[in-house]
């Protein structure tokens, strides 16, 4: 395999699920979300939302609305950035997943944590929840990430299939 800072970062990144309380620095925080802002959109018209919550309250009210509420979907991430787009939008889903991939990767190489955090979509989109998420108008939640610093090293990765490629030649 070619090796490169890129590759490598593509390569090693893993859910993090255990992290520090200690809050991400603002600095690496705003640099994150820059790479977010960087990530292919439909058309170039970038139309997706970041909201970085860091309200105890607000992440303990979306733990207690989950059906199970014994586990902490976000794992003890002391930062949650959730990834809105227009309810119309034809490709809202692929927008806020590139946006999400690159806030993983650019976290990872600054040494910090994320995990893609899916079942708590529908809390997100209850009324209740998504009001407090300071969405621009017509909006609602697609995607999730934690982000904080990580407690423990990630399992090894699982094998990688190895019959999901095909060549049309
Ligand atoms: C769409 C999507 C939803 C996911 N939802 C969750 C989730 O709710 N909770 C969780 O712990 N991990 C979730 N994950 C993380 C996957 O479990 C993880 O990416 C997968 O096991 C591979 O591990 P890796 O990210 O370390 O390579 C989700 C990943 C994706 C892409």
């Amino acid at each position: 395999m070619i090796l490169n800072h890129t590759v490598e970062a593509l390569m090693e990144r893993r859910s993090i699920r255990s992290y520090r309380s200690e809050q991400v620095s603002e600095e690496e925080l705003t640099d994150i979300l820059k790479t977010g802002k960087y990530a292919p959109s439909a058309m170039g018209r970038q139309a997706r939302h970041f909201t970085v919550i860091q309200n105890k309250a607000l992440l303990a009210d979306i733990r207690a609305a989950m059906q199970d509420a014994t586990d902490d979907p976000f794992y003890g991430a002391p930062t949650v950035i959730v990834l809105s787009a227009p309810a119309d939008a034809r490709f809202a889903p692929e927008d806020t997943s590139c946006a999400i991939m690159n806030l993983m990767l650019a976290a990872h190489s600054y040494g910090l944590g994320t995990c893609f955090i899916g079942c708590v979509r529908d809390v997100l989109r209850t009324p209740a929840i998504q009001s407090r998420l300071k969405l621009p108008e017509g909006y609602i939640p697609y995607s999730c990430i934690t982000l904080g610093y990580p407690k423990e090293h990630a399992d090894a990765p699982a094998p990688r299939r190895t019959d999901d490629v095909s060549y049309v030649r």
